[in-house]
């Protein structure tokens, strides 16, 4: 029978990626967004390409006034799991409010639970973050590593984890994969989706990438003088069509009838250095993306990057592309959308 999953928070960036990831894998989809970031056109964009169509529900997950809708619409699509994407992701932001991001993103969690248990449904598969590891071990990082967030949104996506491992605990027909994402880049290669941010982009990519389209002048270096090989951050880029694709291997794991909570990362293994990925962007680009070094920014640690092996071993699942097909789909994307889904 055709699996039916919630994605939540899948007209996003990496949401749209999984959508389109999980429409290719013959399972039919219900996005439930509040389009807080994200553009209505993400979702004709992620039908166009998965030639068929998709269920969409506009709702706020943490708001207690929608969540009787929110459960009773998660139901009546006869929900088999979900991926949960949904969520406030800047660190800054969350340090400045993080009332609102622990409302927000915990909020929105313990609804879809909720939601899940009414509909029956009992895989969910969570967007942790590699932010989870803080700057406590050596790398390349295992699941095993030492945890311990260094800001609240860090904080919020260890709290879910475990969470979800307590429900997962509490009755043993829960399945759970909680995946820590490394350092998410590129788009489809159609140039069709890609990153958008509403606002300045928090990460490097997309920063980099409205430089070189000319939406901004300069990209900002945040420190030279970290113990690494050119002094500056060393971060795992994984290319966010295998991301997506390791939420399916996740959902084939759980569907085999796999109970219980794991970790597992998703990255490619490899670090780069903030000057290899400018590098890397240029050549694909063919443009010049000038920048400044300004000061280290709060809370970044010098280098990160993760021990991949447990995604394999449990999934069967291994990043592909490299930095060069990473930076040629983030520029198609751009190039073509200079101004995001605003066309
Ligand atoms: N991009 C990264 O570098 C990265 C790294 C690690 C983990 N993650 C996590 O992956 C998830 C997706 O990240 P992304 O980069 O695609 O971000 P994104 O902002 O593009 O996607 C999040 C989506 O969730 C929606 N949303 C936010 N709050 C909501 C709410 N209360 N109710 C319903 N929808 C809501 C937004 O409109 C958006 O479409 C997030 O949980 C993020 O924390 C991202």
């Amino acid at each position: 029978m055709t699996q039916r999953i919630v994605v939540t928070g899948g007209a996003g960036y990496i949401g749209s990626h999984v959508c389109v990831e999980l429409l290719a894998s013959g399972r039919d989809v219900l996005i439930v967004d509040d389009f807080s970031n994200s553009h209505q056109q993400a979702v004709a964009r992620i039908e166009e390409l998965a030639q068929r169509g998709v269920e969409c529900l506009k709702a706020d997950l943490a708001d207690a006034a929608q969540k009787n809708a929110i459960v009773n619409r998660i139901k009546t699509f006869g929900a088999d799991g979900a991926v949960h994407l949904a969520g406030l992701k800047a660190v800054g932001e969350s340090v400045a409010q993080p009332a609102r991001y622990y409302q927000t993103n915990i909020g929105a969690a313990l609804t879809l639970i909720e939601a899940l248990g009414a509909a029956n449904a009992r895989s969910v598969v969570f967007s942790s973050s590699a932010t989870v590891y803080g700057d406590l071990n050596d790398n390349p990082v295992t699941e095993e590593g030492r945890t311990g967030a260094t800001n609240p949104y860090g904080r919020t996506k260890l709290f879910i984890e475990e969470i979800l491992k307590d429900v997962a605990r509490a009755n043993d027909q829960w399945g759970v994969a909680n995946l820590r994402y490394f350092n998410p880049v590129g788009a489809h290669a159609s140039g069709r989706i890609g990153e958008d941010p509403n606002d300045t982009p928090n990460n490097l990519f997309p920063y980099i990438a409205q430089v070189a389209v000319g939406r901004r002048k300069k990209l900002s270096v945040f420190g030279n003088d970290y113990d690494t090989r050119d002094g500056t951050g060393v971060r795992d880029y994984i290319h966010v069509v295998d991301l997506a694709r390791g939420h399916v291997a996740a959902l084939d794991y759980l569907s085999d009838g796999e109970r219980g909570a794991v970790d597992v990362n998703l990255g490619t293994g490899r670090g780069y250095s903030v000057l290899e990925a400018v590098a890397a962007f240029k050549r694909a680009s063919n443009r010049d993306i000038p920048y400044d070094v300004v000061p280290r920014r709060d809370g970044d640690i010098a280098e990160i990057y993760a021990n991949a092996s447990k995604a394999k071993k449990l999934f069967g699942w291994s990043a592909k592309k490299d930095l060069d097909a990473m930076c040629a789909d983030h520029w198609r994307w751009q190039r073509e959308n200079p101004n995001g889904y605003n066309e």
